[in-house]
């Protein structure tokens, strides 16, 4: 049976990071949550109050980065530390589109993630994953819901965490930030030209997996192209 790397893009709170870790359980697989090392390098710029687009790009590309499966989400550890716990924060999610348009700071993610996923049996999730990051993935998904129900799927999430959390904030926090990915002038947030568009707005995560299952044991038995 041939060993995929399956690429799954799409915009905030369409289910990417759930429906994956379902995925990767079930198959075998190694998961990869591009978005979390993003967010490390943007924790790392706050932490040490970097301005400089120029700087910040050095900063990443020195960046001791390095990632490890964990049973809720994956870890990402900088000089040995676990930072995992401080990169879901308000304030991360504020300022992770604007240094995720660094090209710098790209290319040096990119260069990480791809030799993370040369062993093969790999999914990633993120935003440029089959246009960019894997472009000859064997199976690449766009993840997508309406905004009302991703804003929804969210705010469940975050209103134990966050009691004063607003639906209409958190609405406008992903649509802002949509924006900015889908119009940064490097690798923008858009479906490769051979990616499987999959709108889960009416559909639960488990019917997600189920449906994204059945194209991989497809892929993975050589026929489905
Ligand atoms: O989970 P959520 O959809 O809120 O976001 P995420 O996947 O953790 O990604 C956070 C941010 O990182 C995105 O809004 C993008 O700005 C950036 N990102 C990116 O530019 N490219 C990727 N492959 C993954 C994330
Ligand atoms: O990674 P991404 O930002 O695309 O989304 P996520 O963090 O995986 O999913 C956001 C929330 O939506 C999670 O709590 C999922 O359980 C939920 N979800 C859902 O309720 N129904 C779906 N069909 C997909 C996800
Ligand atoms: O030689 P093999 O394809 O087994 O390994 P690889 O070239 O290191 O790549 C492993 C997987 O990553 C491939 O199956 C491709 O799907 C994907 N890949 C890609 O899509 N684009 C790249 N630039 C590098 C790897």
């Amino acid at each position: 049976m041939k060993k995929l790397a399956i690429a799954i893009d799409g915009p905030a709170g369409a289910g990417k990071s759930s429906v994956s870790k379902l995925l990767a359980k079930a198959l075998g697989y190694t998961y990869l949550d591009t978005g979390a090392m993003y967010r490390a390098v943007t924790y790392e710029v706050m932490k040490k109050g970097l301005t400089d687009k120029g700087e910040i790009a050095h900063m990443a590309e020195g960046l001791n980065m390095e990632v490890a499966p964990g049973e809720e989400s994956m870890h990402v550890l900088i000089d040995g530390e676990d930072i995992t716990a401080c990169l879901r924060t308000p304030e991360v999610s504020a300022r992770v589109s604007e240094i995720a348009a660094i090209g710098g700071v790209r290319t040096a993610m990119v260069t990480l993630q791809r030799k993370i996923a040369c062993k093969g049996g790999i999914i990633l999730d993120g935003r440029d994953i089959g246009t960019v990051v894997l472009p000859d993935a064997d199976l690449k998904i766009f993840l997508t819901a309406s905004v009302k129900k991703r804003a929804e799927r969210r705010f469940e999430e975050f209103r134990s965490k966050y009691p004063d959390i607003r639906l209409d904030e958190v609405e406008k926090e992903i649509e802002t930030r949509d924006w900015k990915d889908s119009h940064r002038e490097v690798s923008p947030l858009r479906p490769a030209e051979d990616a499987v568009l999959v709108d889960n707005s009416d559909i639960t995560l488990e019917e997600t997996a189920q449906l994204l299952m059945g194209m991989a044991e497809k892929k993975e038995n050589g026929n489905g192209k």
